[in-house]
């Protein structure tokens, strides 16, 4: 990358300024013209700002006719023609006078046009704020691309009395999709799901209450995104109703654009006009605040399709789920419905009893507020789920407050909320595939007894040959453990593969999924990781796929249920474990696979990552431990926790690998006494000295994570790299800048989070906490989160002593 550096420079000082002087200064004269193909060149804004003309799409042989940000490496799409819907290379769009802009297919037939009433475009102009204007000679407007909108609206854009905005269908494809946003005649401002094949609008999921049915000059008739970048509704009397907060990133260093984006959500974003290293996209507002509960209409598909649930993520943007024994209608729409795997059929019920045919799996906090058709009152929680068992028109039943409420197909407005105390039970046909779990549940419901484990795993983790001393110490503690582990240990069922719905992999569907272990994605403590394609409905799915070395032979009993333990962990900040392999020697974990890697190359990378996504990171492995710690059913400590363990999904949620693995390992050293692996500068002093082994060992390492987080900063490197430097111990360095106030010398020239003086402080705060010599000052994960999240206080911490065992 560096030495290539100059060279892109040179390209871009040579080529830049010639490709300037060919362009317009904004200006298309009538006849101009340009033809579909990977490198046409679109007509741009005197500043360069935004572009005109067809972007390419996913590298396939589509073009849209769009407006979109020149000069920035995402590209970002502000408007299309057309509807969206892209065409063939050697389509052609031309200005012409009588009707403006014309887009014909390759063979010269009319596909869009620009239609102006007044049939005399004298020139055209991409102008510098993002609008494409249709000019007379003497210089009337006829027509301008900000008068239609498609799902954006940029700085100066105004949105009159009828204008709408649609969302797309999905991310990448430009049709109209579900959602609107319309200035109604009343002045109200709404945004509604509509019904795709008619257009037909169903009930609002917000309202800007700016209608007034009484007084016309207080009614709302235009939307204003106004030149500093402030969004709000104008009343005829000239009144506000902002929508959008105060600003602190001002329109002249920083595009901003508001996007009504294709889940629904009304975002705002801002990017630096000028590209550094990390640029992106930052949304600073969203609405509605949760879409998951906004939309709660009896008609209509809700955030997510039909019967499927829906959850907030991080960013305010839904996220949707099929339940157990559902699964998508299309498999490239994860927002779309998903179909019951089965069809309840009532002469089954006639035949035999239903318990045969079906069982009820218990979901957790899922609720489907609509699609009810019978309510018993009083009920208890089992009359609640038979009731559901034994009547073939039941889907799912919920119960809550003694009430139990039963639901048919197709469910709606699917959702899951910790705080609404219900439990919902499903009803799934014994013996169909489930696909895997999407949310905590509790087991099968059936007249089996299920047998609960409790098992605490933990693993061993010690630093590399700088840590061989402190073998004996771990070889007695895993001793320990193993006696420890014995006594709370319960084998389940031998079926209770069908209770966490993970996929049994044959060795041989393996060797044909990786390619023969052809492309290896990582090598960890446990094995080398291969990338690989599983089938699922026809489309394939990429996975990765963990060979596990030195699994111990003959202990088919504890690595299954290792793997059960851990395919019933459910968490978005969790890695999702699909599948295993036990077959001989073969023993094998599959995994979803994430394409954003780990946070090691994200965090030290040459794309130093914004303050936001690093602080929404850190927040999402606190909750991801906090998760594994108190909140699934048995208790999991990591125990190596660690930037190259926590990997990052398609949004940069971070999602934590590698947890409740360790014990397998574990078995196996105890018996050779050898390869201990682990990781030095992430481990907690506890596990040198003769003290219990506690989740505060993970609470150790995840604050010298935190750190790092911060400061984009190794804390190893620097211990190998700058000894003697005051720089050298992260903690203490760290502890250092707290004490002087110096948090700029902490995140150097990072403007964004110094701007966040308060939250950085309060981060740095915590991660000092986290890394305390002594366990019991350490927070617990939820104290850990609250106080990140800003819930409750944090205390000035004391500086953590340095580790004697380095010095
Ligand atoms: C832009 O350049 C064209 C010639 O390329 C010229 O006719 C026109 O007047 C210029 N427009 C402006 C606004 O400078
Ligand atoms: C470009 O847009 C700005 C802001 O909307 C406006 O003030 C200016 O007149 C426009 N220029 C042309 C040539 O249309
Ligand atoms: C977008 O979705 C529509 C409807 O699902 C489909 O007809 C169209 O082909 C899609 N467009 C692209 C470019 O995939
Ligand atoms: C309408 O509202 C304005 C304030 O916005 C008020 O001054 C005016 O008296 C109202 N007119 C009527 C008819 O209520
Ligand atoms: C944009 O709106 C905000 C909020 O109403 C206002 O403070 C600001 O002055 C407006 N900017 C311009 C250029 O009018
Ligand atoms: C959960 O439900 C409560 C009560 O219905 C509601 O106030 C809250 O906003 C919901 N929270 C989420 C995250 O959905």
């Amino acid at each position: 990358m560096a030495c290539a550096l100059p060279h892109i420079l040179f390209f871009f000082l040579f080529l830049l300024p010639l490709s300037t002087v060919a362009q317009t200064n904004g200006t298309v004269a009538i006849g101009a013209s340009i033809t579909a193909t990977d490198k046409a060149i679109p007509w741009l804004s005197p500043s360069e700002d935004f572009a005109f003309g067809f972007k390419q799409l996913q590298d396939k042989d589509l073009f849209l006719l769009s407006i979109w940000y020149y000069k920035i490496p995402d590209q970002t799409i502000v408007w299309y023609a057309n509807l969206g819907v892209p065409v063939p290379s050697g389509s052609k769009v031309q200005l012409t006078t009588n009707r403006g802009l014309v887009l014909s297919d390759p063979q010269g037939r009319g596909l869009w046009n620009s239609e102006t009433i007044l049939n005399d475009v004298t020139h055209g102009f991409m102008n510098d704020s993002g609008n494409f204007v249709l000019v007379r000679s003497d210089s009337v407007t006829l027509w301008e691309s900000f008068k239609y909108p498609t799902d954006t609206m940029l700085p100066t854009q105004i949105m009159e009395s009828g204008g709408v905005l649609f969302s797309r269908q999905t991310e990448t494809n430009f049709s109209r999709g579900r959602f609107q946003l319309r200035l109604l005649g009343d002045g109200n401002l709404v945004r509604n799901t509509r019904e795709l094949a008619t257009g037909f609008c169903y009930d609002a999921y917000y309202w800007s209450n700016t209608n007034d049915a009484d007084n016309t000059s207080n009614r709302g008739y235009q939307v204003i995104f106004n030149e500093t970048g402030y969004l709000f509704v104008l009343r005829r009397n000239n009144r506000r109703v902002h929508l959008t907060p105060q600003l602190e990133f001002p329109t002249s260093d920083y595009y901003h654009r508001v996007t009504l984006n294709f889940d629904g959500v009304l975002n705002q974003y801002y990017h630096p006009k000028t590209a550094t290293g990390n640029s992106k996209w930052t949304a600073f507002w969203y609405q509605p605040e949760n879409i998951c509960v906004a939309i709660s209409g009896i008609e209509g598909i809700g955030a997510c399709g039909y019967n499927s649930i829906c959850t907030l993520n991080d960013y305010g943007r839904p996220e949707c789920s099929c339940p157990e024994g559902f699964s998508l209608v299309d498999q490239n729409d994860k927002y779309g419905s998903c179909k019951p795997s089965f069809t309840p059929s009532c002469e089954e019920y006639d035949r035999g009893s239903a318990e045969d045919v079906y069982g009820i799996l218990e979901l957790k906090d899922t609720t489907w507020p609509t699609s009810n058709y019978e309510h018993l009152r009083p009920s208890s929680e089992d009359m609640c789920w038979k009731s559901c068992l034994q009547d073939c028109f039941c889907a799912v039943s919920i119960f809550r407050d003694n009430g139990c409420w039963k639901k048919k197909l197709p469910l709606s407005n699917g959702r899951k909320n910790a705080s609404v105390n219900t439990k919902s039970f499903m009803k799934y046909r014994k013996g169909d595939p489930l696909p895997p779990p999407t949310f905590p549940r509790s087991p099968v419901r059936d007249t089996k007894k299920n047998n609960r484990t409790l098992i605490l795993v933990v693993s061993v983790l010690l630093g590399s040959s700088l840590f061989v001393n402190f073998v004996l110490i771990c070889v007695f503690r895993l001793g320990f453990f193993l006696s420890y582990h014995k006594k709370f240990i319960n084998i389940p069922n031998s079926d209770s593969a069908a209770e966490t719905n993970l996929r049994c992999f044959t060795y041989k569907e393996l060797v044909e999924a990786t390619g023969g272990f052809k492309e290896e994605l990582g090598r960890g403590a446990f094995g080398i990781v291969y990338k690989g394609v599983i089938q699922t409905s026809g489309s394939g799915n990429a996975v990765a796929v963990k060979k596990l070395d030195g699994v111990i032979q003959n202990r088919e009993k504890e690595f299954r249920t290792e793997v059960h333990v851990i395919g019933q962990t459910h968490h978005k900040n969790l890695l999702h474990l699909i599948g295993f392999c036990d077959e001989g020697e073969h023993r094998m974990l599959v995994y979803e696979f994430l394409s954003n890697g780990a946070l090691s190359s994200f965090l030290f990378g040459d794309m130093k990552p914004s303050w936001s996504q690093r602080s929404q990171i850190a927040l999402g492995i606190a909750r991801g431990l906090l998760y594994l710690h108190e909140e699934c059913s048995t208790q999991i400590i990591h125990c190596d926790i660690k930037p190259q363990n926590i990997l990052l999904d398609d949004c940069y949620t971070a999602r934590i690998a590698d947890f409740g693995l360790a014990k397998l390992l574990m078995i196996n050293q105890s018996q050779t006494n050898t390869g201990i692996r682990g990781t030095k500068g992430y481990v907690a002093p506890e596990w040198f000295r003769s003290k219990p082994i506690t989740a505060k060992v993970d609470v150790y390492s995840y604050g010298v994570l935190l750190l790092e987080i911060i400061s984009c900063r190794k804390s190893v490197g620097y211990l190998e790299f700058h000894s003697g430097d005051e720089k050298a111990i992260l903690t203490d360095w760290a502890c250092d800048c707290f004490l002087k106030g110096r948090l700029d010398d902490l995140v150097g020239d990072d403007m964004e989070a110094l701007n966040d003086w308060n939250k950085v402080e309060r981060f740095l705060m915590v991660g000092l906490w986290c890394v305390q010599e002594d366990p019991s000052l350490r927070p617990t994960m939820k104290k850990v989160t609250q106080m990140l999240e800003g819930v409750v206080e944090v205390e000035v911490p004391p500086c953590p002593s340095q580790f004697s065992f380095l010095s």
